[in-house]
Formats: structure tokens, sequence, C-alpha cells
């Protein structure tokens, strides 16, 4: 045994040494002249070293003929590997991260489908050459958009810190499912670190969360095991087996509870809306009323959401109220903090979500709020167990019940997922890096930005500001110069409406920024600014208005 491990570690050391032997690499004549270079001076492989190799190569004799010839090749592939692994890693740092955050640069390269597929050869088919598939990398940083740059506000994410996108590289590299501890050994452990903390911020005592694919999957896991809570014959007999249930959400709601409703079985007519006051809040009030009216109809209340940052106006639903009203009405009460979650980070900005312990569940993406690249969002529940009540299928080649280990640190069968991606190292990384004290105070600081632009737009000739900032979502409209000053008729209205498409795309070709525009209810198209990059500074708010300005005036 100890010989043979000296043995392989004289084929490695023999294979570091002979990259620079030429006969040994049939490199093109480009990479001979960069591993040259790279060496003070070519070295030649002397005898003793020859015959170091020969040697330790020999001692393999059980090995087949065919697995001396891979052993002999395999210095070469590896160091091809390495060397397209090192390009593309440098290109990743210079102009995926370095050039994507620098705003002197492009936030993006815009061209037309049918001119991108000009420019980038996406056909499948014949081996690439690495230099070609390098190329291609490259153009791939260039269409693409740079949502790390400081002027990408057009959702509810951005931004790139450095230790969570080690994070992101460490988690492909390590390639884990986080299903069972035998093959996820620290990111289990990791997990339940994360989740502790979290449920800490919420407010839960005890409980449970699943880390998942996205905040709308968030969303559909507290649908689900709320309606097993209260029915758990559910996972038997399917809806037919149960009253007809219903939900209640605000009208201003994100879209991922309908579709959880709908693709729950529920259909569509069975989630309520809940009406709005003018800053976008759900009005307890017409909750309850929804409620009362639900019931006469013959239906059964089991569920409420309150958006805690309303994904276009960035309200924050009144939880408390809304608590009374669940328990008063026995009904399961989420929040979905998919978007505000992260302000329970923040002392100053947690009050937004007084009462947040009072819910059965809360989704939080820390993808969004906290800057943590995509994707990156769990469900919590105060239910411990109910997860996988709810889920569980009880596999049993993955979740072995006489396994040597603690089986409770197999998480899989809570998921509805079966492998399951490694969301926790890349924002651990980051709260190890930051601390407490970090977020809250990058938190804070996207408040304060998206004030400070609520501030520029009021003053601002041209600009209007729709509603004081609650998140840090900032809504309003701009007006170019000739319609200054006029009757606001329904033809005025209408012209107002392609300021935004016009400017965005203005914005988009000049590649100076991104902010997106969109109607909501009886809103003809505004602006909606989100602050979502941990890095945003106050004077890019400055270049907002400006550049809107400069594109929108003479419109
Ligand atoms: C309030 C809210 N909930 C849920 C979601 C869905 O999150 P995801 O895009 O991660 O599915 C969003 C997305 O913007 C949101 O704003």
């Amino acid at each position: 045994m100890a010989s043979c491990m000296t043995d392989s570690f004289k084929v490695h050391s023999c294979a570091h040494k002979r990259i620079h032997d030429k006969n040994d690499f049939e490199v093109e004549p480009t990479e001979k002249q960069r591993i040259t270079m790279l060496s003070d001076k070519p070295v030649r492989k002397s005898n003793k070293e020859n015959s170091m190799c020969n040697v330790t190569i020999k001692t393999k004799e059980s090995h087949s003929e065919n697995h001396k010839k891979h052993e002999k090749k395999a210095p070469k592939q590896e160091k091809a590997k390495h060397e397209f692994l090192d390009k593309l890693y440098e290109m990743m740092i210079k102009d995926g991260f370095m050039k994507a955050r620098d705003r002197n640069e492009k936030v993006v390269e815009f061209s037309y489908p049918e001119e991108l597929k000009q420019k980038i050869d996406f056909d499948l088919g014949s081996k690439t050459s690495d230099e070609k598939i390098l190329s291609l990398c490259q153009d791939i940083i260039k269409y693409s958009v740079k949502v790390a740059h400081p002027r990408f506000f057009n959702q509810l994410y951005g931004g790139l810190d450095e230790y969570s996108l080690g994070g992101c590289w460490l988690t492909e590299t390590m390639n884990a499912s986080l299903y069972t501890y035998e093959v996820s050994p620290v990111f289990s452990l990791m997990e339940r670190v994360v989740i502790d903390k979290m449920l800490g911020k919420i407010g839960f005592e005890d409980g449970d969360a699943m880390f998942c694919p996205g905040g709308s999957i968030s969303n559909m896991y507290a649908l689900n095991i709320a309606r097993y809570f209260k029915y758990p014959e559910v996972k038997k007999k399917g809806i037919k087996g149960i009253p007809d249930i219903c939900a209640f959400t605000s009208e201003k709601c994100h879209y991922s509870i309908g579709k959880g409703v709908a693709f729950m079985g529920m259909g569509l007519d069975n989630l309520i809306n809940v009406k709005t006051d003018a800053n976008g809040k759900m009005i307890p009030e017409d909750l309850e009323k929804k409620i009362l009216e639900a019931k006469a109809e013959g239906k059964t209340p089991y569920f409420v959401n309150a958006t805690a940052g309303t994904t276009v106006f960035g309200a924050f639903d009144p939880i408390d109220e809304i608590a009374d009203i669940c328990q008063k009405y026995n009904l399961w009460m989420h929040v979905d903090g998919a978007w505000g979650g992260g302000a329970l980070l923040s002392k100053t900005y947690s009050p937004l979500l007084k009462g947040v312990e009072r819910a059965d569940s809360m989704t939080w993406n820390p993808h969004k709020l906290m800057g943590v690249p995509q994707q990156c969002s769990l469900v919590f529940t105060k239910h411990k167990g109910l997860l996988e009540q709810c889920h569980s299928a009880n596999a049993s080649y993955l979740f072995q019940q006489d396994k040597f280990y603690d089986v409770s640190y197999d998480t899989g069968d809570k998921s509805i997922q079966c492998g399951r991606k490694n969301d926790v190292l890349k924002l651990w990384i980051m709260w190890k890096n930051k601390g407490d004290e970090g977020f809250e105070r990058d938190i804070d600081n996207q408040f304060e930005c998206a004030k400070y632009l609520a501030q520029l737009v009021q003053e601002r000739e041209g600009f209007e500001l729709m509603l004081e900032p609650q998140c840090t979502n900032v809504c309003f409209y701009y007006i170019p110069k000739r319609l200054r000053g006029l009757e606001r008729t329904p033809e005025w209205w209408n012209e107002i409406s392609k300021v935004g498409p016009k400017v965005k795309e203005g914005m988009m070709k000049a590649g100076s920024m991104m902010v997106g525009y969109q109607p909501d209810g009886d809103f003809v198209n505004f602006f909606r600014m989100i602050i979502s990059n941990l890095d945003t500074v106050k004077s890019d708010m400055d270049f907002v208005v400006d550049e809107i300005d400069r594109l929108g005036k003479d419109l």
C-alpha cells in the first residue's frame, strides 16, 4: 500500500514536470509559446526523471494495457482541462465580475433575437475546440445582461457579492444533492444552521423550513402544507375527499399565489382577492367581509396570504391585523416575504413585518433584498414535522431507516423534489463574511437610497412620485416637456403610457441602465425602480433621474 502511494505520487510529480516536454505534449504552437513564456527555461526531461516515470508506470503491473495508455495520456488531458478552466476563470473574474460591476461599462449590449442568433453559434453537433468554446464564453458574457452592474434596477434581484460568487463556484464544484446526509454531510448541517438563524429572525421559536427553487414554489409549498394541516386525508384521497376550500390574498399579491392555487387543483375561482388601500396594502376589513361572504356561499376558507413587500409597490400588508382575523376564523396565515423578508435583518425596518411571528408559514428569498445570487429561497413553518408528513414518499432506496448515522439529517423527504440543489452555501458564506451587522447596514442602505430617489423624483421637474416608498421600490411617472402643464385627459394619459416603453428602449440600446415599467390596475405605464444591489449608492439614484430625463424629455 505504502509503495503504491509512493508510486502514484511519482506519476504525479513526473507528470508535473512533463508538461514542459514537447515530445509528450502535442500542443498547438500557441500553447507551446504560452508554456515557454510561463517557465523561465523550457525544462528538458533528465534521464533520471525519465526512468522514474517509466519505473512508476511499470510497477502497476495489474493494470491492463488500456489503463496504462490512459495513465500516460492523463497528464495531457488534465493539463488541457486546467488550462480551459484557468482561462474561463480569468474571464469570469475580469469580465463577468469586475467589468460587469464597473459603472463605466454597459449594463447590456442589446441585440434583437435574430441578430443575436447570428452573433453566437448556438448550434450543437460536432465537437468544438476549447479555443472556440472560450470565445463563445466571451460572447455569452458580452451579450448577457450584467445583473451585477450598479445600474441594473430592473427586477427584484441584482448585484454580485464576491463571497457569494465564490460560494456559487464552490457549490457547482461539489455538485451536492441535498436529500441525504450521506451524500451531503456538510451542506445538510449548514442548511440546519441557516434555517435556525432565519427562524429566529422571523420569531418562530421552533419550526422547520425548506430551501426551494424560488419564491413562487415556496408559496406553493405553503398552500400545500396548509391544506394538508387541515385535511391530512387530501394526500391519499385528493381534492374530491375534502371540502370546497378557498384562499384569500390581496389584489396586489404576487401572481404565484394564483399559480399555486391552480396547480393544486383548487381552481382560480377559489382564490378570493381582497381589496387594497391607496398604498397597495390589504384592507383587513375587506378580508373579513370576503371570508364571511365565502362561508355564506358554502365555501370553506382555509388560507390567507399576507404579502410583506408587494412586487410592484413594495407594500407591506398589516400582518398583525390579518393575524387577528386568521385567529378568529381559524385560518392558516402565510406571509409572502419573498421580497420584503430581508427587512427582518434590520432593526429599523423589521417593524414593517410586525406580527410575522404569529403566522403559520413564511416565504423569504435571500436572492432578493439580501443580494444572494439566484436562486435562494426558503419556505418556513412553525409546525415542525409538517413538511415531512405532507410530502414524504419514503423511498426505500434513499431514505433507509437502518443507516449507520442519525437519519434525522436526511432532509430530502420534506421536499417535493428528489435531487435538490445546494442553495445554502452562497448564503452562508456571504453571512459569514458580512455578519449580522453587515447585512443590516446593507439593507438599511438600500432603504435609504430608495428614500433619496423618492426625494429626487419629487423635486425634479417632469417627474411625479406615485407613492412614498414602503420597501425599496420607487414608482413614478416621467412627463416629457411637451406634455407638461396640460389637462390630464384620457388622451394625455394615453401619451404618458408610451413614455415607459420608449425610454426603456433608449436605455437598453444605450446600455446605460435597466429600469422596469408596467401598468397596474387603473395606472397606465409607470416606472418601477428597484434597489436590490447591496452596492447601490446615492449617486446611482442621481444617474437614474438624469438618464430618464435625457432619454425622455423630447419624446
Ligand atoms: C412578493 C413576491 N412573491 C413571490 C415572488 C416569486 O419569487 P421567484 O421569482 O423567486 O419565484 C416574487 C417575485 O418577484 C415576489 O415579488
